[in-house]
């Protein structure tokens, strides 16, 4: 009886003075802000992938310098870089009541009469979710929006979950990476993952020492799915793809994702020559891809957004879409854009891209927001011919020699695609 008091109050002790050091060595990181951060920086370039699944004196840690360099970024960018918004980005949003339209004219106009906001903070990178109280008052009818709908606009402003599954090495190759395929996926997309792993975004260089590497982007198991976190982590360590971030992943958080991910390129592979983004159901035509982005001009090939181009659309009012968007939500017309399902931008737009896209308020739909962010940095999107994100003819659609000529078709499930693969690279096929 007596040792196992002793036992216990050992115990206490031991966990007391363990908390009292844990608490000391995080007070150390939030203060030691400054000179160290430099260094800090540096150091978590070289370490190894970053897996953190169970709250530990290491998450922690690394939470805490990866928002550090965070802050650094946001110093460098405001000292350095001058991103200001496009008259034609200002113009083409009506100055009228509906709230994203208000949000953003608000925000517009703190900027000085040159549109620099590098005198401006970005917007609330805090997450303090509105109230449905606050938001009613400024949305008459926000309770009649979708539950979901409600739930994306009082989020708005959660713009910075915590990466918890990283990959810090991705693009520290020797050789400068050409091409970086960043996939849209979710956790219960194993399968498509590995088709993309096996196919078109298999991590190679081609001919003429192109390099190519791929990420797959993820939150969390939406908490109307099984949960799949233990199974994910392990997927990340066993092929060093796969990136996650600390959000419920669904279709109104894709901005979310694309933000995160803009933030997380500029980070860890700012050399990139040019991105990839798209959804895991499509099919890319990786040589292809290759071969149109080294034909380029130089001038070209740094200001570069092309696919598949929306242009001259308006939100949907129909309640009952995927892509309902509200009047009181959002007025106006949608800016070209590229599909979502894929498309090709310049590394060189990714810090460009990065900066403005603090300062637009996130919009429901993901690709509408990233044509958005264009088009505030004066990009336009250009139609390239070869992106078929609406498919093509059904007849054609197991013929490889049609394909071999497209860069991306949408959609193509797991096995069409690793026939299609194969099928294209035969030595037999002849077209
Ligand atoms: C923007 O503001 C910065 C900092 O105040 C200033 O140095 C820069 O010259 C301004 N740029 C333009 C285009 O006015
Ligand atoms: C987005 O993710 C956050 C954080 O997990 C969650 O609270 C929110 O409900 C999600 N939003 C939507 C619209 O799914």
């Amino acid at each position: 009886m007596r040792r196992t008091k002793a036992l216990i109050l050992i115990m206490l002790t031991s966990s007391f003075v363990l908390l009292m050091l844990y608490s000391m060595l995080n007070l150390q990181f939030t203060n030691s802000q400054g000179v160290a951060e430099e260094m800090q920086l540096a150091d978590i370039t070289n370490e190894a992938p970053v897996i953190s699944t169970d709250t530990s004196i290491k998450e922690n840690a690394i939470a805490e310098i990866v928002s550090q360099s965070e802050s650094v970024m946001y110093t460098t960018t405001k000292a350095v870089q001058l991103v200001t918004f496009s008259e034609s980005f200002i113009n083409d949003i009506p100055k009228s009541g509906a709230y994203w339209n208000r949000k953003l004219h608000s925000f517009l106009r703190q900027l000085d009469a040159t549109g620099n906001v590098s005198k401006l903070v970005p917007l609330n990178t805090h997450c303090q979710p509105e109230s449905a109280e606050s938001l009613h008052m400024n949305i008459p009818d926000f309770r009649n929006y979708p539950e979901l709908y409600q739930n994306f606009i009082q989020g708005m402003d959660c713009r910075n979950p915590q990466i918890l599954i990283d990959q810090p090495r991705k693009c520290a190759s020797a050789q400068k990476v050409f091409l970086l395929f960043a996939i849209k996926s979710t956790p219960r997309h194993f399968e498509r993952r590995q088709a993309v792993r096996e196919t078109w975004g298999k991590e190679r260089t081609y001919t003429g020492g192109l390099v190519v590497k791929t990420v797959f982007l993820l939150g969390t198991s939406s908490s109307d799915y099984p949960n799949l976190d233990k199974m994910v982590t392990f997927e990340a360590k066993e092929f060093g793809d796969v990136l996650v971030w600390d959000f419920q992943d669904s279709f109104y958080n894709l901005t979310l994702k694309e933000h995160v991910f803009f933030k997380w390129a500029v980070h860890r592979c700012h050399h990139v020559s040019f991105i990839f983004k798209g959804d895991d159901d499509v099919f890319a035509n990786t040589p292809e891809i290759l071969h149109y982005l080294h034909s380029l001009e130089p001038e070209k090939a740094s200001n570069l957004y092309t696919g598949q181009i929306i242009s001259e659309a308006t939100p949907l009012r129909d309640v009952n879409i995927k892509y309902y968007v509200p009047q009181t939500f959002f007025d106006g017309a949608y800016p070209a854009y590229a599909g979502g399902g894929g498309f090709l931008f310049s590394g060189a737009l990714l810090r460009p891209l990065h900066l403005i896209s603090q300062y637009i308020p996130f919009f429901p739909i993901d690709d509408v927001y990233t044509g958005m962010c264009f088009k505030a940095l004066n990009v336009f999107p250009e139609k390239h011919k070869g992106f078929q994100t609406f498919d093509i003819r059904e007849q054609d659609r197991d013929n490889a020699c049609v394909h071999k000529s497209l860069l991306l078709v949408h959609k193509r499930n797991a096995q069409q695609t690793v026939r299609l693969w194969r099928n294209m690279h035969s030595p037999l096929l002849t077209c």
